[in-house]
């Protein structure tokens, strides 16, 4: 199975692309987690990403079709995958076409924006792993440090309030027309996320299933 999750920053894609992956066996693949790494470890990519990240803008698209063609070529993707956080721009989308990638399903998680500040301004990431957690809807077990690795749980730069406006913004406008893009083509589902995470899983794995 060949997924696309769609939705605005903090809608959930995350957390359901990990419950998805657990559940299915197939890779969870978050180009906004491949950006990140790429900025902790300095590399040539991750430096010509990080201004962009940090204002909450998008990455310039061939960075991120670059990256994905990359991704997507390696063996564990060849049983299935699931794409988080790609395509976000029409560009990007057409680009995935050109590659020859087919798409079996792509499922929109939409949560209305007043919501999307709630969840972002509460969400903690681990600085040594990434897991993510939210200070009320998914707290860690071991309070301020990972409940996986240990590591301290931080606020990521890009979830201060000005900078999930400007995230919202640029959805709206880049990201939001991939619903007509994908729902001219029959294959997208789209699933109400303003619930619980165990809700929206449950609706999310039924469109993955139906
Ligand atoms: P990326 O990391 O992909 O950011 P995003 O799309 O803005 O998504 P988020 O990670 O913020 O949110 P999410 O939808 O995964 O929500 P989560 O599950 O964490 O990208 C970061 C940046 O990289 C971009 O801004 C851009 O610069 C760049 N980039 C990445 N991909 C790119 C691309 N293709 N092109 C160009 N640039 C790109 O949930 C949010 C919080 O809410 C968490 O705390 C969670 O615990 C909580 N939560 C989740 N579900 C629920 C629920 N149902 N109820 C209550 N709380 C919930």
């Amino acid at each position: 199975m060949n997924l696309i999750l769609l939705g605005a920053p903090g809608a959930g894609k995350g957390t359901q692309a990990e419950i998805i992956c657990e559940k299915l066996n197939i890779p969870a693949i978050s180009t906004g987690n491949m950006i990140r790494e790429a900025m902790k470890n300095g590399t040539e990519m991750g430096q010509k990403a990080k201004s962009f990240v940090e204002g909450g803008n998008l990455v310039p698209d061939e960075v991120v079709i670059g990256i994905i063609k990359e991704r997507l070529a390696l063996e564990d993707c060849q049983k299935g995958f699931i794409l988080d956080g790609f395509p976000r721009t029409v560009p990007q989308a057409e680009a995935l076409d050109k590659m020859g990638v087919r798409i079996d399903r792509v499922i929109d998680i939409e949560v209305p924006d007043a919501k999307i500040e709630e969840r972002l301004s509460g969400r903690r990431v681990c600085e040594k792993c990434g897991a993510s957690y939210h200070v009320l809807y998914k707290p860690s077990a071991k309070g301020e440090q990972c409940a996986k690795c240990g590591g301290n749980l931080i606020i990521r730069k890009d979830d201060q309030p000005a900078t999930i406006k400007e995230r919202l913004k640029i959805y709206h406008e880049q990201t939001e027309p991939l619903r007509g893009y994908y729902g001219r083509t029959g294959k997208l589902v789209t699933v109400q996320g303003q619930e619980d995470i165990a809700e929206t899983s449950r609706l999310t794995l039924a469109a993955v299933e139906a």
